[in-house]
């Protein structure tokens, strides 16, 4: 879907009411690592945690019909980590997830975030495009991150302007864990 003109969204908190179709949204979007509503309930309801969803504009259609995108950050009172973030296959390429993505940097920035931190699949280029047109850094590689698939991850690192520039360890301040059922570690 790449290419398509930029479409404006608008963004709202992520509540319990839209579990539903973003338990289906995850079917198609994560396959195996596809998180189950009761741990997106845990994750509305985690400390530190802020869930955002992007809505298409389109008045007569349902809510459900309406959100087609969703992304949710995690402030541990140092560094903010990038749980997920995740657009409905029809609808990406036209902005949506960078819209995402520049909601959780603001919120980083708004708590006082020192960086954001974030893990994404290797073979992941869309991710990795977007990340680094946001200026997101490599920090370094976990191998086998993502289980049962086996697949490394890179960390990545955006240092927030104005916030103190410490430089975490790597496998330090990003979360513990092999996956997103594990301890909440951030997918993407
Ligand atoms: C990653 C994701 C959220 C991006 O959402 P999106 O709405 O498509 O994002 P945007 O349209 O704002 O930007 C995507 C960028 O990736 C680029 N892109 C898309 N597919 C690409 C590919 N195969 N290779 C390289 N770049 C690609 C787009 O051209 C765009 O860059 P540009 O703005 O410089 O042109 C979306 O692809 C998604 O939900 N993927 C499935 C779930 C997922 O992998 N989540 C991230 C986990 S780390």
């Amino acid at each position: 879907m790449r290419g398509q003109s930029h479409l404006s969204v608008l963004l709202r908190p992520l509540t319990a009411v839209d579990l539903p179709k973003v338990v289906t949204l995850e079917g198609d979007l994560f396959g195996m690592s596809a998180w189950s509503g009761v741990m997106l309930a845990e994750e509305l309801d985690g400390p530190g945690r802020w869930y955002v969803a992007a809505d298409l504009p389109a008045e007569p259609a349902s809510r459900a019909e309406r959100l087609v995108g969703y992304a949710g950050l995690w402030f541990d009172g140092d560094d903010a980590q990038v749980m997920t973030i995740a657009v409905a296959s029809s609808q990406q390429g036209r902005g949506i997830g960078g819209a995402l993505l520049a909601a959780l940097v603001r919120r980083a920035k708004d708590v006082g975030a020192r960086s954001v931190l974030l893990e994404v699949r290797v073979d992941n280029l869309a991710a990795l495009a977007l990340y680094e047109r946001f200026g997101f850094q490599r920090l370094g590689l976990r191998r086998g991150y993502y289980q049962p698939e086996n697949i490394d991850a890179w960390t990545m690192r955006l240092a927030l302007p104005g916030q103190e520039q410490a430089q975490p360890a790597v496998g330090a301040s990003l979360r513990q864990g092999r996956n997103a059922s594990e301890l909440r570690a951030g997918r993407p």
